[in-house]
């Protein structure tokens, strides 16, 4: 196809999609969609136009559309071709036989009393039974929510209490850079203030054994050999939750983002067709680990529904070394590599000699996602990992949206770093002011001003905090506010510049400074904490905290490692600050606000213009912090 018409197929695709929304999703849902039973409604708003409905009265089996419809063509074809940690660790599954795990993994949860709305909380490491638990819960029309094998105890718990859930689905240990992860010790843990739990299933993963709890614990493999692989899908609702996933927010505790099923599957799968223009027979890799959104879309769901073969990697990109992603990418001849630009940067540090082994020469295309890409490693992904002539496709999503809203369009693309950025059919991004006025200016706060399929639900447990985080107030129609920053360049396409909010994206793992604060503040010697992000040249945002310790206590060593490690049991690794700044109080206003805007010009040594102090009840305390270095790292 010449280059003017395929351009022209994204261009009419999405007026078609803005002119007539209804009679575009209609044919969508038909093509990508295998149904139950038809809809009545392609799409129902509600007044304020915060929940619209999709596909109403439909019903359909997301775990069948992944599955079932691929046997007769595809059963033969590999749907997974995992890579463990350890190099030797490898396999791979057919659509027939991951189907025929689904379909008794199934019948196991059934066995254990789970039925179509209930929770099911999988916590693993990055394995194929974790698919297989995902599309099992999907299979009964039961709510998974997966977390983290990285997370805390306490993380954890907070999470399984929040969706009271009957049954976690979990391993012994998980594998990460060599080392292993006493996933189940960590769970155990937990449970202990878990009080919903009715039952555990325990993969065994490595060969270290599990200490089982007689009555709660049973081992994976000893309940599957007697389970039968008959297992009929359940109809589910367009608009039943066919998933629960925690994403941190600016302020409180983790929000448990609730996704629909008709709607989720379907712009997963579409954004997955069109934006990554998969063609049988390819090998798509999305490096993600399936407890981010974008391992549930872009590993899972949005891939196995086009009967796709997808790489699952359990490991960190420098395990044994900085080599082996691309012996990855050489050994399954993968075709489109989807990963992040922290991982990008990581091995961008470990030097250029890292790719002399591979050739990647299989790689057409690559893609971007997670946080903003800088030139510098957008160049080094482009010249050195795809050779000068793979595309590179920057696409801005979020756990909310449940798959990529704006990206490059691969007709539409240049070879240029942020240019040309397109909204994926049906998204109507505008900018607004800080009041939440649209604007013409040529920066603001992304807004998406109609309803899209892949839209969350709601927050679950918390509708409040649903209207109140998302939405502008009714005069402007209920936009939806992702919590973005993004400006026009001279074409008048949009780059997304970063959070609007106080959450920090470190390492394209979004974390709220208030948790981060919270968690600090729990240890007996701080009297009060601020975080904010910073600059930091491999996770792009790193995370700084002000601490003022009562005075009886030393900012010594030891403290600064109990400090980091509460952090790590609190919350997780990932959440441990890389500069603690000490100080006897922070800088507030006379109504006791912490000026955070102060905080951040002095972490990101931006000293000369620290802005109006004159509100403060203590000015002199922002002299002593420019001045003051008695801190942990930086
Ligand atoms: C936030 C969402 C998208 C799935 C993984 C993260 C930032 C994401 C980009 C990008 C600039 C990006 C935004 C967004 N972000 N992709 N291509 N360019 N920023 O999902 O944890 O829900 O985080 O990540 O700030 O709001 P998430």
């Amino acid at each position: 196809m010449k280059s003017s018409s395929i351009n022209e197929k994204y261009h009419s695709l999405y007026r078609w999609s803005i002119q007539d929304p209804i009679n575009f999703w209609s044919e969508q849902a038909g093509h990508f969609i295998k149904w139950m039973r038809p809809w009545t409604d392609v799409l129902k708003k509600d007044d304020n136009k915060t929940h619209a409905k999709w596909f109403v009265g439909a019903k359909l089996n997301v775990s069948s559309n992944c599955l079932d419809r691929h046997l007769i063509k595809k059963g033969d074809k590999t749907a997974i071709i995992w890579e463990g940690d350890d190099p030797n660790d490898r396999k791979q599954m057919t659509y027939n036989e991951l189907y025929i795990e689904v379909c008794k993994f199934s019948n196991v949860l059934k066995s254990l009393n789970v039925n179509k709305g209930d929770r099911v909380c999988i916590y693993m490491p990055n394995i194929i039974e974790t698919a297989v638990a995902m599309l099992a819960c999907a299979r009964l029309g039961a709510i998974h929510s997966v977390i983290f094998g990285g997370f805390s105890s306490n993380a954890l718990k907070d999470r399984i209490n929040d969706t009271q859930c009957k049954v976690v689905v979990s391993a012994n240990e998980g594998k990460r850079g060599g080392k292993n992860i006493p996933i189940k010790g960590i769970m155990d843990d937990a449970l202990q203030e878990c009080p919903s739990i009715e039952k555990v299933v325990v993969v065994k993963h490595t060969e270290s054994d599990a200490n089982m709890h007689t009555g709660r614990d049973i081992w994976y493999h000893e309940v599957m050999k007697p389970a039968s692989d008959m297992c009929a899908p359940e109809a589910v609702d367009s608009n039943d939750p066919l998933f629960i996933l925690y994403t941190s927010g600016s302020t409180g505790k983790p929000k448990g983002i609730l996704h629909s099923s008709a709607g989720y599957l379907l712009h997963c799968s579409l954004t997955f067709k069109h934006v990554f223009d998969y063609k049988e027979d390819e090998v798509f890799w999305c490096t993600a680990d399936l407890a981010w959104i974008t391992g549930h879309s872009y590993v899972l769901y949005g891939p196995l529904s086009m009967g796709a073969t997808i790489v699952l990697y359990e490991g960190v990109p420098t395990y044994p070394t900085a080599s082996r992603y691309w012996e990855v990418i050489d050994r399954y001849k993968v075709n489109t590599l989807y990963t992040a630009p922290t991982i990008l940067r990581t091995l961008v540090g470990m030097g250029d000699s890292y790719l002399n082994d591979s050739t990647r020469e299989s790689l057409r295309l690559l893609g971007s996602v997670g946080e903003p890409i800088d030139a510098e490693t957008w160049d080094w992904y482009f010249s050195k990992v795809g050779n000068q002539k793979c595309p590179i496709l920057d696409t801005w999503w979020q756990t909310e949206t449940g798959g990529i809203m704006l990206s490059q369009m691969l007709q539409t693309i240049t070879k240029k770093c942020g240019d040309n950025v397109k909204p994926m059919f049906g998204i109507v991004p505008d900018l607004v002011d800080d009041s939440e006025v649209l604007t013409n200016e040529d920066t603001g706060n992304l807004v998406i001003k109609e309803p899209w399929p892949g839209q969350m639900l709601t927050i679950y447990n918390d509708e409040k905090r649903f209207q109140d985080t998302y939405f502008t107030n009714s005069k402007n129609g209920g936009f939806y506010i992702p919590g973005d920053r993004a400006s026009y360049n001279e074409k008048r396409t949009l780059r997304i510049t970063g959070r609007a909010d106080d959450t920090l994206n470190v390492a394209g793992h979004l974390i709220g400074a208030t948790e981060v604060e919270a968690a600090l503040i729990k240890h007996e010697a701080v009297a009060e904490a601020a975080v904010v992000g910073y600059p930091h040249p491999v996770k792009g945002q790193g995370i700084y905290a002000y601490v003022a310790l009562i005075n009886k206590y030393q900012p010594d060593e030891k403290m600064i490692n109990e400090l980091l490690n509460l952090v790590k049991t609190e919350i997780s690794g990932i959440a441990k600050p890389d500069v603690l700044h000490w100080t006897p109080e922070l800088p507030k206003t006379r109504s006791g606000k912490v000026m955070r805007r102060i905080l951040r010009k002095i972490s990101n040594n931006e000293f000369d213009d620290v802005g109006d102090t004159s509100t403060l009840v203590n000015p002199s305390i922002v002299e002593l912090l420019v001045n003051s270095r008695t801190q942990y790292g930086g």
